[in-house]
């Protein structure tokens, strides 16, 4: 078996431990909330951020879909807990490029969202994978007006 082959079943496996067993999963009560959907097939995240003094201080989701929207949810909002938000649409940057199989900052420790990789190889599966980013985006855009 080739280190591929290992790299790939590992990631699976992250995948589906944040798919099974989601971080942060839930709603923050008076916190800043955004919805957003994936057209093409119809599922959904609600994300939630509580931000203080510019800083990601909690972060939580819940929603309807596939184990790579879900699993990025999870992988989204424990990445970016603590962030500031700079720090957080960094990292989205990042994610996205990584997405695009664009080069990117690899000396930033990407921890659990490093499994998502392979998603670069199922273009289908690109707008699963960033959903949850892009209403991340959108709620820390939206809180900085
Ligand atoms: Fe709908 Fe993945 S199939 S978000």
């Amino acid at each position: 078996m080739s280190n591929h082959v290992n790299l790939d079943t590992l990631y699976r496996q992250v995948i589906m431990d944040h798919y099974k067993n989601p971080r942060n999963k839930g709603i923050l009560d008076d916190s800043l909330t955004i919805d957003m959907n994936n057209p093409t097939c119809g599922d959904r995240i609600r994300l939630t951020l509580d931000i203080e003094d510019d800083v990601v201080k909690d972060a939580k989701f819940e929603g309807e879909g596939c184990s790579i929207s879900m699993s990025s949810a999870s992988m989204m909002t424990q990445a970016i807990k603590g962030k500031s938000l700079e720090e957080a649409l960094k990292l989205s940057d990042i994610f996205s490029n990584m997405m695009l199989g664009q080069e990117y900052d690899e000396d930033i420790d990407l921890g659990d969202i490093e499994a998502l990789q392979g998603v670069t190889k199922f273009p289908a599966r690109i707008k699963c994978a960033t959903l949850a980013w892009k209403a991340m985006e959108k709620g820390v855009n939206n809180s900085n007006e």
